[in-house]
This record gives C-alpha cells, sequence and structure tokens, in this order.
C-alpha cells in the first residue's frame, strides 16, 4: 500500500479519456492551468498541492504531437520541482514511436530523442499502450508499462458473434499482431504481402490465406491515412470476402483517412480512445472501445505496488 497520496493530471490532448480514468478511480482529476503566452509559449501549473505525492501525468503525444510533448514535459518538471514523490507520465499513445531505428544515413532515431527528453525531464516511469515497436521500452532506462488494447477487442469482437472468422495482417511486419489475435479468437489467419514492382508503380496487393466467402478481421496499430488498412481491404474483396471489419489501437486519422475508409466499406471500424476522436472524422460505422478502465486499473496496481502482468494478457 502507498501511502503517498495518488494526485492525476491531465494536459490537453486526451482530457475525455483522463476524466473516464479518474472516474475508474473513484477521484478528480487534479487541477492544472494550461495556457499559451502571446507567442505561442506554453505555460503551466499544477493548482494542486503534490509534495509527497504519487502523480500521474495523462497525456497521449497526438497530433499537434511537438505541443503535447512539451505540454507533458512541463508538467513533469513542475510537479518535479514541487516535490512529488514519484511521476509517472501516462502516455496511452505514444507518438514518434514510428521512427524507432536509422532507415537510411544522416536520420535521426526520434523515437530515442523523445523517451531521452521524457526521462531525462523527470519522469520516474511510464506506462503507455502498443507502442509501435516494443524495443522503444528500451530506449527508457526507467520502468515502461506497455499495456495492450487486445483483450478489450477481444471481448468486443467475441460480443460480435461472427462466424467464419479469419485475422488478416495488413503487412509482412503485422504478423505476430494478427497471429496473436487469431490464436485468442481461434480463427485462421491471412496475410497481405504487399509487392512493388517498381518505384512509383502501385503496390500489387497479394493475399496469402484463404479469405473467400470470410469475415475479414484486418488488424494494424495505426491508422494514419488509412491507406494501407483500406488498399489491404479492397483486395480482400475482390478476393472474395464476405465483409471486412478493422481493428486497430491507435486512431491517428489524419490527411484524407476518412475518405480511405469510406472507399474500402468495411462493416466496422474499430479502435480505442487513446486519441481522441474529431467529429469531422467521425463515421457511423466507427465503434470506440474505451482504455480507461485498463489504464484505471493499471494506474491503481503501480500506486499500490501491485502486479501489472495479469494486464499484458
Ligand atoms: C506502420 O508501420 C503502421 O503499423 C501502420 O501500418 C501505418 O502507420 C499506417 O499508416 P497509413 O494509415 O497512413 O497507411
Amino acid at each position: 500500500m502507498n501511502s503517498n497520496p495518488l494526485k492525476i493530471f491531465s494536459g490537453t490532448s486526451n482530457q475525455g479519456l483522463a476524466v473516464e480514468i479518474a472516474n475508474y478511480l473513484g477521484t478528480n482529476l487534479s487541477p492544472v492551468e494550461i495556457k499559451r503566452f502571446k507567442d505561442a509559449e506554453i505555460s503551466v501549473k499544477l493548482n494542486d498541492n503534490v509534495r509527497s505525492s504519487d502523480v500521474f501525468i495523462i497525456q497521449s503525444t497526438c497530433n499537434p504531437a511537438n505541443d503535447n510533448i512539451m505540454e507533458l514535459l512541463l508538467m513533469i518538471d513542475a510537479a518535479l520541482r514541487a516535490s512529488a514523490s514519484r511521476i509517472t507520465a501516462v502516455i496511452p499513445y505514444f507518438g514518434y514511436a514510428r521512427q524507432d531505428r536509422k532507415v537510411e544515413p544522416r536520420v535521426p532515431i526520434s523515437a530515442k530523442v523523445v523517451s531521452n527528453i521524457i526521462q531525462r525531464t523527470g519522469a520516474d516511469r511510464v506506462l503507455t499502450m502498443d507502442l509501435h515497436a516494443d524495443q522503444i521500452q528500451g530506449f527508457f532506462d526507467i520502468p515502461v508499462d506497455n499495456l495492450y488494447a487486445s483483450p478489450i477487442a477481444i471481448d468486443y469482437l467475441k460480443s460480435l458473434d461472427l462466424e467464419d472468422v479469419v485475422v488478416v495482417s495488413p503487412d509482412a511486419g503485422g504478423v505476430d499482431r494478427a497471429r496473436f489475435l487469431a490464436k485468442k479468437l481461434d480463427t485462421g489467419l491471412a496475410i497481405i504481402d504487399k509487392r512493388r514492382p517498381e518505384a512509383n508503380i502501385s503496390a500489387v496487393m497479394h493475399v496469402i490465406g484463404d479469405v473467400k466467402d470470410k469475415n475479414c478481421i484486418l488488424i494494424d496499430d495505426i491508422v494514419d491515412t488509412g491507406g494501407s488498412i483500406s488498399k489491404a481491404a479492397i483486395a480482400l474483396k475482390e478476393k472474395g470476402a464476405k465483409e471486412v471489419y478493422c481493428l486497430f489501437s491507435h486512431a491517428v486519422l489524419s490527411d484524407n483517412a476518412r475518405d480511405n475508409l469510406v472507399k474500402a466499406d468495411f462493416k466496422e471500424i474499430i479502435f480505442t480512445n487513446s486519441i481522441p476522436l474529431k467529429e469531422d472524422k467521425s463515421l457511423d460505422n466507427m465503434k470506440v472501445l474505451s482504455i480507461a478502465p485498463l489504464f484505471g486499473e493499471a494506474i491503481r496496481r503501480i500506486h499500490n505496488g501491485e502486479s501489472v502482468s495479469s494486464l499484458f494478457i
């Protein structure tokens, strides 16, 4: 049992989720003032005593990623200088994660840069979900709990009671994720093999596995422009799929994502609220699953020094 008081603050990126997490924990968010100076610099003030407190700061580093990261850093610094006993950065969507290695000469490893600044500013631990690459945990030298949205998604998919289901990975890189879901749902697995015959020629999609007359569940971690997942859905339909569902953790949904998702004619588009859904991106066939109970429970256990491993199923 932790005798230090639990204090939860939220940045501006995903206040709806932060309120839900606080509700799960039977508490309120601690007040914080986040303003902009005239020149757009960010000003932060924690309006609650945090001396000797166990502080959790909730902030998804989604668009506008740079501002949201800066808010998070300033809140961590404010808590540190106000003598918090421990500071946990709660980052439901960890931005910059796709830049996790050098893919060509003279490029940064941006996920490492972001990890460095969060740690060096004063976070004692990080709580996040479905990191684009698991190895980002090792970019930190503090504990990182990387939760998975899959238990919530699995419960929902089971409730749909679908027959003749096959889980599909939209690319070779996502096979592990798709295989895990297929195992949990006790279904078959298919893979889309994307090949670009020549530069600037659109990729040819080969479907490996039997999808004819099946209900396909395409799974990815992030949908950004929606290009990858929508092209995959169209390829599945061409191969005779009955209905195509898509499931992803982080709804980045930039640019013309909405149009791409409409074109793909998904039966249902299922994702979490790690990033708030903007009204102009919303569609009738979208189903948003709340991760508040998952994060609330993880925070409760971290605060009380209990194991969180049963949440990693
Ligand atoms: C890439 O490695 C990710 O897992 C997603 O497949 C990618 O970010 C999706 O991007 P978009 O929606 O723009 O095709």
